[in-house]
Order: C-alpha cells, then structure tokens, then sequence
C-alpha cells in the first residue's frame, strides 16, 4: 500500500505528518511523493487563517477529479479543519473517504489501515525510515492563550504538556538514528510544565544528549519569555541563537484588542534583553495587519516598530475573522484593498531590511549545519536559522556541521563555499 501525505500549515502540522508516517511505516505502508502512484491520499490541514482553510479545499477539489478516474483511491482529511469542520467536510465532499481530527493522533495510522482493509506484505521490499538531520518534537499541545482573533485554542483545545521522560526518549531515539538539530514545539513551548519540570529544565536535559549538535524551539508568547530562558540561551552551546518572538502589531490599542497581555513598550525592553545577553541573536516575528479598528495611526506604530527593531524575519497576515474568536464578534472594518496595501508596505519594508542583514554577512565565516541536498547544491542553515546554499558541494557533507565563508546574499538567503 503505497500512501501521499500532504501537509498546510506550521512546523507542528509538519511535525503531525511525520509522526503519521512513521506509525504508517510500522504497517509497512509505503511514502510515496506522486498523487497518482498513492491508493491513500492524506491530506493534513490548518485551521488558522480562512487562506489556508480554502487551499485545502481546492486541494481535495483536484483530488476529486483524480478519484473519478481512480475511484479505488481512498482520501483521508486530517487536521485543524478535520477537527473544526468533522463530518460537514465529507458532506460537502463526496470523494473523502476518512476525517480526523487531531485528537487521537496517536490511533490515527491504524484507522487509515482499517479503512484501507490491509494486508501486509512482505516486509523486504519496503523502505526503512529514512533518517532526519533535523528533527521536530512536540512537547505541549493546545492553547490557553485566547488571542483575540485566533482558532487554535478552539481547535487543537487546552494546553496539555507532554511527559518529559517520554520527550526526552523520543529525542534519544532521533539522535541515535542521525538527527543533528531537534526543534521543539509548542503553540508557547514557554508554559511548558510536567510535574517538576518545566521548559528551562527539559532543554537542559535535552542538550546532555551525545549526538544532539543544535537545539531550536518555536513559539514564544512574549509574555511568557523568562530571564532564565534568556539566560540559558546565552549560556547552552547547542541553542540556537534564534527565536521567533510573535509581536503581531506596535499599537498598543490593537495590542490589547487582541488580548495578547503584553504592550509594545515591554516587547521592546524584551528584544533589548536578548540583544544585550545574546548579541547575535536572531529575531523573527509574526504580524497581523487590518485587525478590527485598525487606524492608520495604529498601523504606522506597527510599521514604525517594524523599522525601528529590524527584525531578522517576519510573516505578515491579513487578518482574517475566525469562528468562535472574540474578535470574529467585532467588526471587520479594515477593507480588503486597505490590508493587501498595508501587508505589502510592511512586507517591502521588511525585504529591505533583510537585504541590508544578509549582505552585511557576506564576507564572513558562518557555521552551518547541511540537511539538504538537490542539483548538487547542499543546503543549509546557520544558527540564527538563515538559509546557505553551496553549490558544487559533494554529497558526504550532507548532515555535518560546517563553517562556510559567505560570497553572495539575497533577500533571505546566503551563498557561500566551505572553509576546509
Ligand atoms: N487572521 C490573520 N492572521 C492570524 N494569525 C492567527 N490567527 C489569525 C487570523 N485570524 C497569525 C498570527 C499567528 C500566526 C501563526 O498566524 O500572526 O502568530
Ligand atoms: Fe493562538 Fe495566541 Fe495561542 Fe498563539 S498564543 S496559538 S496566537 S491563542
């Protein structure tokens, strides 16, 4: 049985796919990256903007025609709309076969086998798991957050931590089998609490793996940012010297809108601290424009903010209205026309600055870590988690901490050679 896994959304979605497969892989199903060499077509969702809520549904709309010439193909939704929209999605599409939510992930490969009556063959024409360089492990699931304008504590429910022998083993095992960078996830790895542990004491424990050469973890709610996380990102060689700090807009007004328990002025005092502990840190960060009552003002602080932190990364959303949310009751008064001009205004402003970053790193000597490798080009990333492509590089390096002198930049990415 040969399956296709198709994921939107974020790394914890990725992170989802990944876990499915290698349960899969258990019932010696095969991974398979053409749609018309799967008899299972699994698609794995997201809930979080209605953008991405209408990628899926085009994509089971092609899958639809494909199932007309093949109707043995069976299509199984999974995910954050598996989980908000359930039964209403086969209702509306005939050819799914199958919807999970996200609960349960853990029985999910076995319910994909049962719908797909099985039967194993034999186990040696099949492929082992392929080993991973970079490795994602979930450590809390959920949100108690309540942002203002955001589905994922509806969805995916309240925060629950996950036990930390279990993560610490799931890590061991990662890096016995190869993997060299883990990144840890949460929707605020920061609240992260099993018993006696908490997120400072897990990553300590987590960087004492032999093997284990970096360490990422994604997101942090501001407001949960500790002096002793700071502290020990600073202090711990393998973390690295990134992080993604959502600030989602500079006006104070909006701030408290979205409920998001923080004011621009202590965001600011946050990104002094990790400069001033970690001056080499990288900061990247998630921004809403054209949220309820949005004033020009109230995006020019955004954009003044922008300017003014120069952030290393940024994702800029139009904000969309979500069911359930406190802010879907507020009016949508931002016009569409107002958004896309004001998410491209922010978007310019942020390639600008990027630029400017990337190219003050030419010339210098980067350590990387390669976990790619296409057209004879490797692919890589630095510590702050930019993007190095060598190109002419031979394969054997593929996995390996390098240092690589950087000739060339571009908007985001690096391109450099290795310093033998
Ligand atoms: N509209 C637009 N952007 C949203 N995000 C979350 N909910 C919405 C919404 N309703 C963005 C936030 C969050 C990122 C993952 O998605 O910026 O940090
Ligand atoms: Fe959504 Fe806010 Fe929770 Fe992030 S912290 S998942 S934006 S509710």
């Amino acid at each position: 049985m040969k399956y296709l896994i198709e994921t939107i959304g974020c790394q914890m979605n990725v992170c989802e796919s990944d876990t499915l497969s290698e349960a899969l892989s258990d019932y010696e199903m095969l991974k398979v990256s053409n749609v018309s060499d799967a008899d299972i077509i699994i698609l794995n969702t997201c809930s979080v903007r209605s953008q991405a809520e209408q990628k899926a549904f085009s994509y089971i709309g092609r899958i639809e025609d494909l199932k007309k010439q093949n109707p043995n193909v069976k299509v199984v939704v999974i995910g954050c709309m598996a989980e908000r929209l359930g039964t209403k999605i086969r209702k509306r599409f005939k050819s799914v076969d199958l919807v999970l939510g996200i609960k349960d992930i853990d029985k999910f490969a076995l319910k994909i086998v049962n719908l797909c009556k099985f039967n194993t063959v034999n186990s040696d024409v099949l492929v082992n798991n392929t080993s991973q360089i970079i490795s994602y492990v979930t450590i809390i699931r959920g949100c108690n957050n309540f942002c203002s304008y955001c589905v994922v504590p509806f969805v995916r429910g309240r925060e629950v931590s996950l036990d930390n022998q279990t993560i610490l083993n799931q890590c061991q095992k990662f890096v016995q089998n190869g993997t060299k960078e883990i990144m840890l996830l949460g929707q605020n790895v920061n609240s992260y609490k099993y018993g006696q542990t908490n997120f400072v004491s897990l990553v300590r424990d987590i960087c004492k793996i032999d093997g284990l050469k970096r360490l990422r973890f994604m997101t942090n709610h501001p407001k949960d940012l500790s002096d002793e996380l700071i502290e020990l990102i600073a202090n711990e060689k393998k973390i690295c010297h990134h992080i993604h700090l959502p600030m989602q807009s500079g006006s104070n007004k909006i701030l408290k809108a979205m409920n998001r328990k923080y004011t621009y002025e202590y965001y600011l005092e946050l990104v002094y601290k990790l400069r001033t502990k970690v001056p080499e840190i990288s900061i990247t960060t998630d921004i809403i424009v054209g949220f309820p009552e949005e004033t020009d003002k109230d995006f020019n602080d955004t954009f003044e903010a922008i300017k003014n932190i120069r952030f290393d990364g940024l994702y800029v959303f139009k904000y969309s209205p979500r069911p359930n949310t406190k802010a879907s009751n507020m009016l949508d008064d931002v016009p569409l026309e107002e958004k896309k001009n004001r998410l491209s205004i922010i978007l310019n402003e942020a390639n600008k600055i990027s630029s400017e970053i990337v190219s003050s790193m030419v010339g210098k000597t980067l350590e990387v870590l390669t976990d790619n490798f296409y057209d004879n080009t490797l692919e890589a990333k630095t510590k702050s988690g930019r993007k190095v492509f060598i190109k002419n590089a031979n394969k054997d390096y593929l996995g390996k901490i390098l240092n690589v002198c950087i000739e060339e930049s571009k908007v985001h990415s690096l391109f450099g050679n290795i310093v033998v």
